[in-house]
């Protein structure tokens, strides 16, 4: 086993620290307050191969591999976690699914636009009745009769990246009567007719990464335009999510990194009964805590994304490590946040320091791509064969 990282791993960890230091946490706080979307700083992401880390450079993107983009995730997340939002969308949930089931066209036409950060992307999975119960969808697409297109008629909630998206992946049944082998996947032109946005969500943390409904009124998706076989949808999401959610793990790898920092100058600098804070048992007993389960949850999701690399070659299902690292992951970065704002006592809650907002970005991580319960639940029914 070796745990150095390679010069390409390195250097894309660098540019990621240089630029999320230098360009995104100075704003971090603003772009919270105002919920306003950092598309400048997302182009720029672009241009610096963030946008597209693992796609070929073939298609526009930087060709390195998945622990180079765990990495350079975890540096944006631990200066804003809403930039690492909307990275880990362009990156795992749509660029992934298209170089794994696209055709030639459609990598030439998608990924290319979003790896350079020149569009954005998006994933539509949930709807209004079916979050975690994402097969239970009622969102269809109808072949014309001519088998030119389909006519889709679909209403998603929560869209990540919704309200500035060009291009988004989206899920649709085409044979209702078949459930989970009914759903198909289509790539969706936000500019066609038929596509409209609703409501943007006002949320509790990653305020800066927009959040919106989508509506589809008979859509007209040209055939060309699925991704994947007809029926085959509901594996390709699921099979993207497996990537996807090394991605959320990293992201609350970053966060409490972050949060473990904020506190460990903190506790050297803050002095109470005339000594550090840090030199109180309890509060060593914190920060020794919060190292563990940080670098647990950093080892777990560089293995998982090890996992993902050699499934390249083997083929073989990396679902049990890309849900333990965000089950862990998550619930670490959730715990850590929150021993943070304690151990900064009243500044903990007061906007002047970060932690409060760490405390409120971390949450969301036990949240979307698959909530903790139903990474439990993914974890176990593998492991048991039962369900
Ligand atoms: N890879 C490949 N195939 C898979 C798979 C995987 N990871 N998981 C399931 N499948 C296959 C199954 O093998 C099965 O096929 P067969 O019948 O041929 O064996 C088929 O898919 C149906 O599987 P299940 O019966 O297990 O499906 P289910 O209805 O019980 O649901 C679930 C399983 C794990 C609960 C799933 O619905 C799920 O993951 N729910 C959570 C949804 C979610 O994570 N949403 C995230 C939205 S995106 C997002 O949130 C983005 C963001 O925030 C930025
Ligand atoms: P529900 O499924 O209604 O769950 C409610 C509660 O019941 C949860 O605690 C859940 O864990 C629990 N529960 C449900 N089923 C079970 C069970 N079988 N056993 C035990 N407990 C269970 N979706 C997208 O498709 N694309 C996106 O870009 C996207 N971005 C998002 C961004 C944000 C900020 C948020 C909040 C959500 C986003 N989502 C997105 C949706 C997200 O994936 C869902 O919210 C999530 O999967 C949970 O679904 P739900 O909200 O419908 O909760």
């Amino acid at each position: 086993m070796d745990f150095r990282l390679t010069e390409e791993q390195q250097m894309i960890q660098a540019a990621a620290r240089d630029f999320a230091r230098n360009q995104i946490a100075p704003v971090a706080a603003d772009f919270d307050a105002s919920g306003e979307f950092p598309l400048d700083n997302i182009r720029a992401m672009g241009e610096l191969g963030l946008m597209g880390i693992e796609v070929p450079e073939a298609y526009g993107g930087s060709g390195l591999d998945t622990i180079g983009y765990v990495l350079a995730l975890m540096e944006v997340c631990a200066a804003d976690a809403a930039h690492g939002t909307i990275m880990s969308v362009n990156n795992s949930l749509f660029c992934n699914g298209i170089l794994k089931y696209g055709t030639e066209e459609q990598k030439q036409k998608y990924v290319r636009a979003i790896a350079s950060g020149e569009q954005i992307g998006a994933y539509a999975l949930t709807e209004p009745q079916s979050g975690s119960d994402a097969s239970s969808m009622k969102s269809r697409a109808v072949l014309s009769e001519d088998g030119s297109h389909y006519v889709i008629n679909a209403r998603k909630s929560w869209i990540t990246s919704g309200p500035h998206a060009r291009y988004l992946v989206l899920f649709a049944s085409t044979d209702p009567a078949a459930g989970a082998k009914g759903i198909t996947a289509f790539m969706i032109d936000t500019e066609r007719e038929g596509f409209s946005r609703g409501k943007t969500e006002p949320k509790l943390g990653i305020r800066a990464s927009a959040t919106c409904e989508i509506e589809l009124n008979d859509y007209r998706c040209p055939v060309e335009d699925r991704l994947g076989e007809d029926g085959q949808g509901f594996k390709i999401a699921m099979s993207v999510l497996d990537a996807g959610r090394i991605g959320i793990a990293a992201q609350a790898v970053g966060i409490a990194q972050a949060a473990y920092d904020a506190s460990l100058a903190y506790a050297r600098d803050r002095k109470a009964f005339g000594k550090e804070i840090g030199t109180f048992q309890m509060i060593q007993q914190k920060i020794a805590d919060m190292k563990c389960k940080l670098e647990a949850a950093r080892l777990l999701t560089l293995r998982a994304a090890w996992a993902k690399m050699q499934a390249v070659e083997t083929g073989a299902r990396f679902t049990v490590d890309g849900s333990m690292a965000k089950l862990v992951a998550s619930e670490a970065a959730m715990w850590i946040t929150h021993q943070a704002v304690q151990l900064h006592g009243g500044m903990g809650y007061s906007k002047e320091m970060p932690v409060e907002r760490y405390f409120r970005d971390a949450k969301i991580t036990e949240i979307y791509e698959g909530t903790s319960e139903i990474q439990r639940m993914v974890i176990a029914r593998m492991e048991t064969g039962l369900r």
